[in-house]
């Protein structure tokens, strides 16, 4: 039993749309547990979160000398700083002295770090600058020049990660996909524009399950089915890796109309510069039509990333999954990151954080994509970085009505894991990269990694 759809089936075998080998991940039915008990939850923070590269940022957060931002996972947090010399480092926040946060702001930029309790001083690099009245310490307690520990940092396409395991594989092995997947979209060229961390009910591993596949989209979001196909293209990577190629600018092949051009379509062609009143063809030709367009635009606008990207990845979400807890749905506008952090305490809750990135392009047919939901007057340019909207908790995101559909399904599926009447998720073969995800995460948690 395969599910074998392909976006393209003509796609030559090195081609990064190409369909990607079968992996026999065997038919595990894990234990619901690892949805709610405390006692999955340590394992996770100890053989899990401190040995994985993290999603910790984006270089166009930090872009000079001095620039730092700050990424918490659980009870850690860490300061991640431009450096000197154009190089990355990261350093958990926490002073030597007497363990105070050093860095209290989500972002900034410094010529030093001075910690608030009293006053010690660090480098950008971490080092200790000084010791406010450092003659009334005991000489041998200061010897060693405590500065700010550092922890791996690295950075790929954009993408700053870092890792507090000295002994993981340097970040280029670590990370699943085939060379230039990442780095074709330019993500550093791209701005936040918008950044929402929520509080969602239900284990982190539920969120990342339910982003994972478009199965459910004709049940939970059948407003989508205008726009999209919920048959997706599904791959897996390897140390658990995995992409769905969701095409857009199509009507799902559920629906029986598949000539008419209805409101959905005609918003993605506006969206690509088209005009939809001169369109003439059918709703199966506005995909093509869409990448046709886009293809011409980004010529005329000089925008060379383009041509490393197939047309099918000009329309379509290509929706990345970076293990353990990341997803990006990659356009060449914009990306949307989506990070599942673990609650730290409780595993019935996580915080989910989304990064809207958009490249911005001065040009009166260049538009932001209706996809990103951005509210009414978002700053564009990239001239702003905008703070984090904390949303409340008890409150629902402002994120558009799909999310809001996720939100709901989300808790109610965090619940149901709990149920005695319930034996463990049944993943069919368009949930192959659920199943990818588990099986990379036991190997943590069993030890084999
Ligand atoms: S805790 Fe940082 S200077 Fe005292
Ligand atoms: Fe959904």
């Amino acid at each position: 039993m395969t599910f074998d759809f392909r976006v393209n089936p003509n796609a030559p075998a090195d081609s990064l749309e190409a369909k990607q080998p079968h992996v026999d991940n065997g038919l595990i039915v894990p234990d619901p547990s690892r949805y709610f008990s405390p006692e999955f939850m340590r394992k996770e923070w100890e053989r899990l979160w401190p040995r994985v590269w993290l999603l910790a940022g984006i270089t166009s957060d930090i872009p000079e000398e001095g620039d730092y931002t700050t990424f918490d996972l659980g009870h850690e947090s860490f300061i991640i700083v431009r450096q000197e010399d154009g190089s990355i480092k990261a350093f958990y926040n926490v002073c030597p002295h007497r363990a105070n946060r050093v860095a209290l702001n989500e972002r900034g930029s410094v010529a030093q770090f001075t910690c608030a309790f009293h006053g010690w001083q660090f480098y950008c690099n971490g080092k200790l600058k000084a010791i406010t009245d450092e003659d009334t310490f005991a000489p041998e307690l200061v010897a060693h020049r405590p500065g700010l520990a550092e922890v791996r940092c690295d950075s790929v396409g954009g993408l700053i990660f870092i890792n507090m395991d000295g002994k993981a594989p340097p970040l280029e092995d670590w990370i699943g996909l085939p060379e230039g997947y990442i780095e074709n979209y330019e993500i550093d060229k791209m701005h936040c524009v918008r950044h929402v961390r929520s509080t969602w009910n239900s284990n982190w591993k539920v969120g990342v399950d339910s982003f994972y596949e478009t199965y459910h989209l004709p049940h939970i979001h059948p407003q989508t089915q205008g726009v999209m196909e919920d048959f997706s293209q599904y791959d897996l990577y390897p140390n658990g890796f995995s992409r769905m190629i969701v095409p857009l600018c199509v009507k799902s092949h559920r629906i029986p109309d598949q000539e008419t051009v209805d409101a959905g379509l005609r918003f993605m062609m506006q969206d690509a510069g088209m005009d939809p009143d001169k369109f003439e063809g059918n709703a199966r030709e506005v995909r093509k039509a869409v990448q046709k367009a886009k293809r011409a635009r980004a010529r005329r606008l000089g925008l060379a990333h383009y041509e490393k990207l197939t047309d099918g990845q000009l329309t379509d979400s290509w929706a990345t999954g970076l293990f353990p807890n990341v997803q990006i749905g990659m356009h060449p506008e914009g990306v949307f990151i989506m990070r599942f952090l673990p609650h730290p305490d409780d595993p019935k809750k996580f915080y989910y954080d989304n990064m809207t990135l958009f490249r911005y392009v001065d040009d009166p047919d260049y538009f932001v994509p209706a996809w990103m939901g951005l509210p009414h007057g978002t700053e564009v340019t990239g001239k702003v970085r905008p703070n984090i909207e904390h949303v409340p908790e008890g409150q629902k995101p402002d994120l558009g009505e799909v999310l809001d559909q996720d939100v709901e399904l989300v808790a109610a599926v965090g619940a149901g894991s709990r149920s005695r009447g319930f034996n463990g998720p049944l993943w069919g073969e368009q949930e192959v990269r659920i199943r990818h995800f588990h099986r990379e995460l036991d190997r943590y948690i069993n030890g084999e990694k």
